[in-house]
């Protein structure tokens, strides 16, 4: 089934085109270093630069999928395309609209289906997607029931994975989300936005024993909820703490520190969380623990997951390449097809577009 996929749920304008769960191609263009200046994603840019770019990423993405296509205009490699699926939440409202309005128009031209789709559910089900190789295990390795972990900049969630399209909610945040926390953290220590990855880098050349930071709700466990609202008061407090003393605070070496320490106590929140689950409800049919969102590209996140789930005779599975990692198209073509064929549905039943539309809020389930 070759979907064409649109994802404009923040400040990445994303299409790619899959084939069942294979990438033949995954067009980001983002927006980050526009929204930088103001410290985070200013809706009404994230809007007016969809619109500017969306026609150009799908046509690049129908080309780069369908390369030897004799023309240039979008008709002849759309014509291949067997549905369209798109983004319709959560996400912000009038950047998931850009992508919604667009795909509706494709569709309703083309006389394609359209698959409504769950931002988080795709970012969920990433790891199964493959490269359009055979070099790579065909998910099909991964029996269901398995354990999810979604990590990204808008949510932190731990899912039941019963089957695909059967969740159940585990844990999941009651304040910010962990790439949320990573980039407020970053941006206190002066490292841009989205700092996520660049806290990584930090956090690689610094010492996470130099500094203390509380680990979140610990003793709490039981309640498995994730929170990470007061570690960046902490981390606040520690810098302006250290800046009364000493006027040459933060040197380099003290941000490198401050990063391990903070990305250190971040991760150990959830694998506290985790753990606690595992200890007192680990199921052995269950064998899979699937990791995605942006926050999924951290190394040292996987190695500590790795280990955990070892523990409990879980393997880990990560998406196959970054770019599945934050926000994409690919993930959504994957995660229509896996829908459709969960549920056994027919393409057919996907032809009713006023069915489709964003919403900001939506929730897995
Ligand atoms: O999945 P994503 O693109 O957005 C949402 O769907 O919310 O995730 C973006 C988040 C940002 O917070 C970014 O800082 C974080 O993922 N991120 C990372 C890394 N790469 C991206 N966080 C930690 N380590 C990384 N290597």
């Amino acid at each position: 089934m070759k979907i064409l996929a649109i994802d404009t749920s923040c400040d990445e304008t994303a299409a790619a085109i899959t084939e069942d769960n294979k990438i033949l191609s995954n067009i980001i263009w983002s927006q980050a270093a526009a929204h930088a200046k103001f410290g985070g994603v200013l809706p009404s840019l994230a809007q007016r630069m969809h619109e500017e770019r969306i026609d150009f990423v799908i046509d690049k993405a129908l080309k780069s999928a369908f390369p030897k296509s004799p023309t240039t205009h979008i008709t002849q490699p759309i014509a291949q395309i067997d549905a369209i699926a798109v983004t319709t939440g959560p996400g912000l409202s009038i950047a998931l609209g850009v992508g919604v309005n667009k795909a509706k128009e494709l569709a309703q031209k083309y006389k394609k289906p359209l698959i409504p789709i769950n931002h988080i559910e795709a970012h969920l089900l990433s790891p199964l997607a493959e490269p359009d190789t055979i070099k790579h295990k065909p998910y099909t390795n991964i029996v269901f029931p398995a354990y999810g972990l979604v990590v990204s900049g808008g949510n932190t969630m731990c899912v039941l994975i019963k089957n695909i399209g059967e969740y159940e909610i585990l844990a999941e945040t009651v304040d910010d989300a962990l790439g949320e926390a990573l980039d407020k953290g970053a941006r206190m220590l002066g490292l841009g936005y989205p700092g996520g990855a660049t806290l990584e880098k930090m956090a690689g050349l610094g010492n996470k024993d130099k500094f203390k930071l509380p680990i979140p709700l610990v003793g709490q466990e039981k309640r498995m909820i994730f929170s990470y609202s007061g570690l960046k008061t902490s981390l606040y407090r520690l810098i302006e703490t250290h800046k009364k003393v000493d006027q040459n605070f933060p040197t380099k070496e003290d941000i490198y520190n401050l990063s391990a320490t903070f990305q250190d106590v971040a991760f150990k929140h959830i694998e506290r969380v985790l753990s606690f689950y595992l200890t007192n409800n680990q199921s052995p049919i269950i064998k899979h623990l699937l990791l995605g969102g942006g926050v999924s590209a951290n190394i040292e996140l996987r190695k500590r997951l790795r280990m955990l789930g070892g523990k409990f005779g879980l393997s880990l599975h990560v998406p196959y390449t970054s770019k599945l990692c934050g926000d994409n198209a690919a993930m959504v073509g994957v995660c229509g097809y896996l829908k459709v064929k969960g549920k056994r549905q027919e393409l057919k039943d996907f032809m009713d577009y006023s069915k489709v539309d964003r919403n900001p809020r939506l929730k897995l389930i």
